[in-house]
C-alpha cells in the first residue's frame, strides 16, 4: 500500500504537465494522436502550430511507448519527426535540433531509401514499431497519395505552484504580453521601458533557444495586429549579442538582410519570426517570460535555463565535411543554419559549385543572399526538380532572399566571364531554417 502511494505521488513530485490536447506518456513526453490522415508537410505544420514537431523518439523505452500510444483504432502507421537525407542513420536527423539517429534508431538494416519516416502500426511482415522511410509526397495534390495520422510531440511543462496561473505556458516558461500585463495600459514601450516593466514583475524580456520557441512564440501573435516585439537581446562587444537574462546565446535567428544597426532587437512576429537590431528609443510592444516556479520556498534563480536540455546537441548537426574553405563548394550535405558561397570569395569564383543544402524535417530553406557581384550563373532547385530561382546575366544585385517550398534544395553555381568593367567578387549567402 506505502509503495502504491509513492507510485502515486512520484508525479506529482515533478509537476510535470502538458498543454490541453497532449498526454503525459511516460511521464516524460507530451503526445498527441492526430487522426487526420495528412501528407508530411501537413502533418509538420500542425505539429508546429503549437510549438512542437512530429514525435521524436530517442531509446527503445520510448519507441514501445510511442507505440503503446498510437496503437489504436487501426492505425496501419505514422509519420514521425526524422528526416533522412542519405543512406545511413547518421544522416538522419531529429526535428527537435536533438542531432542524428545514430544513438538510437528502428529501422530495418539498409531500409533508408526516403526522406520521410514513418512508424509502422501494423502487423505488416512482423515490422510493428519499425521505422520505415517513404518518399514525403510534399507536393499539394501529391500529399494524398501518402496520407497517414501522425503523433504531435511537444516539450512537457511544470503547474506554476502559485493559482495566479500562466495562460501561455510553454517548456517550463510563462509568456505574458505587453497588452495583457499592464491591463488596458500602455502596450508598447522604448526597449530600457520594456526590459524595466518585465523585471517589475518578476520576468525577463524573452531569451529565445530553439526554432521552437520561435514558433511558439509567433503563435502567440497570430491573428493581431503586432507585427514586432521587443525580445532580450542586449549589444554586447563588437557585433555580438547577450541574453538579458543571462542564458547563453545558443540559437541565433538574425535577419541575414537587415543591415541596421541598434542595440536591441525586436522579432517580426507576422513574418518568419526573424530578428532585427533596432534604437532602444524607438517603441515597440514586447514580451516578458519567465522561469516556472513550482517550489514556493524560494530557490536562487539560477542563469541557466533548465528547460533547454537539447541545445548542446544542436552542436552536433554539421556533418563532418571536406571542406575547401569557407564555400562550403560541393559540401556532400549542408544542415541549415549554414552559409555558402563561391569559391574564393570575396576574391573571383575560381570553380563550378554544387551544394546539396538541407533543413530539419519541419522546416523550410530560405537563403538570403547578402552579397551578390558576379557575371556567374546560379541556380536553385527543391528535390523534384523545380526551379527556385536562376539568376545569371546581372553583375551586381541588391540583397535578395529565396524560399523553398519543402526542405532540400539543390544550389550549383558556375563562373562565368566578365562582361563588364565590375571586378567579379562572387556571391555569398546565409542559409536558414523557417
Ligand atoms: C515507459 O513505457 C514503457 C513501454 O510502454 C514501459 O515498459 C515503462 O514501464 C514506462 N515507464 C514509465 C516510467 O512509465
Ligand atoms: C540511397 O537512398 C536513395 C534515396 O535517398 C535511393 O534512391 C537509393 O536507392 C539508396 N541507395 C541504396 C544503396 O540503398
Ligand atoms: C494562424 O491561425 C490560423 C487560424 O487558426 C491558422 O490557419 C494559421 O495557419 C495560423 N498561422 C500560423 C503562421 O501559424
Ligand atoms: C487590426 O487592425 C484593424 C484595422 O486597424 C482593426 O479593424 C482590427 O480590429 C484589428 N484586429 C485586432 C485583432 O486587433
Ligand atoms: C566541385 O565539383 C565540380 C563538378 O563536380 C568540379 O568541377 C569542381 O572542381 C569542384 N570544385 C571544388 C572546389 O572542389
Ligand atoms: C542555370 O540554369 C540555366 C537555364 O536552365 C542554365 O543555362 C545554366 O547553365 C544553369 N547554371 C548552372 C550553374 O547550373
Amino acid at each position: 500500500m506505502m509503495f502504491l502511494l509513492f507510485l502515486l505521488l512520484l508525479p506529482s513530485v515533478f509537476c510535470l504537465i502538458c498543454p490541453e490536447g497532449y498526454f503525459l506518456v511516460n511521464e516524460s513526453k507530451c503526445l498527441k494522436m492526430v487522426w487526420t490522415k495528412m501528407g508530411h508537410r501537413d502533418a509538420e505544420d500542425t505539429c508546429k502550430a503549437s510549438g512542437g514537431t512530429l514525435v521524436t523518439i530517442k531509446n527503445a523505452i520510448d519507441n514501445q511507448a510511442v507505440y503503446n500510444f498510437a496503437n489504436q483504432g487501426g492505425v496501419d502507421a505514422i509519420w514521425i519527426g526524422i528526416s533522412c537525407f542519405g543512406n545511413t542513420s547518421s544522416s538522419c536527423f531529429w526535428d527537435d535540433a536533438s542531432g542524428s539517429a545514430v544513438a538510437y534508431n528502428n529501422f530495418p538494416a539498409g531500409s533508408i531509401v526516403a526522406p520521410c519516416t514513418a512508424m509502422q502500426i501494423s502487423n505488416f511482415q512482423s515490422l510493428q514499431g519499425k521505422w520505415i522511410t517513404r518518399d514525403c509526397y510534399d507536393y499539394p495534390g501529391m500529399s494524398m497519395l501518402s496520407p497517414m495520422p501522425f503523433v504531435c510531440e511537444v516539450p512537457p511543462t511544470e503547474k506554476p505552484w502559485s493559482m495566479a496561473g500562466c495562460v501561455n505556458n510553454y517548456n517550463r516558461n510563462c509568456y505574458v504580453k505587453s497588452k495583457d500585463l499592464m491591463g488596458t495600459g500602455n502596450a508598447v514601450g522604448t526597449g530600457t521601458n520594456a526590459d524595466q516593466t518585465c523585471k517589475l514583475v518578476g520576468r525577463n524580456l524573452p531569451s529565445i533557444h530553439s526554432k521552437m520557441e520561435v514558433d511558439y512564440i509567433r503563435n502567440l501573435y497570430n491573428g493581431t495586429n503586432t507585427t514586432h516585439v521587443y525580445i532580450g537581446g542586449q549589444a554586447g562587444t563588437g557585433d555580438r549579442f547577450n541574453w538579458l537574462d543571462g542564458t547563453a546565446w545558443d540559437f541565433n535567428y538574425m535577419d541575414p538582410l537587415n543591415f541596421q544597426k541598434g542595440n536591441c532587437l525586436v522579432m517580426d512576429v507576422q513574418g518568419d519570426g526573424l530578428w532585427s537590431q533596432v534604437d532602444c528609443s524607438q517603441k515597440f510592444e514586447y514580451l516578458c517570460k519567465s522561469l516556472i516556479i513550482t517550489d514556493p520556498t524560494p530557490a536562487p534563480l539560477t542563469t541557466k535555463n533548465p528547460g533547454n536540455p537539447k541545445i548542446d546537441s544542436a552542436k552536433e548537426l554539421k556533418l563532418p565535411e571536406n571542406l575547401l574553405d569557407a564555400s562550403n563548394c560541393n559540401s556532400t550535405l549542408l544542415l541549415a543554419p549554414g552559409s555558402i558561397s563561391s569559391f574564393g570569395y570575396p576574391s573571383a569564383p575560381s570553380s563550378y559549385c554544387t551544394w546539396q543544402v538541407r533543413a530539419l524535417g519541419p522546416y523550410r530553406l530560405g537563403i538570403y543572399f547578402d552579397f551578390w557581384a558576379t557575371y556567374g550563373s546560379l541556380n536553385i532547385s527543391d528535390q523534384y526538380g523545380n526551379n527556385i530561382g536562376s539568376f545569371s546575366g546581372t553583375y551586381n544585385r541588391t540583397p535578395f532572399p529565396r524560399y523553398t517550398p519543402f526542405n532540400i534544395a539543390t544550389v550549383t553555381f558556375e563562373p562565368r566571364p566578365k562582361t563588364g568593367s565590375g571586378e567579379d567578387r562572387g556571391f555569398h549567402a546565409v542559409v536558414l531554417m523557417i
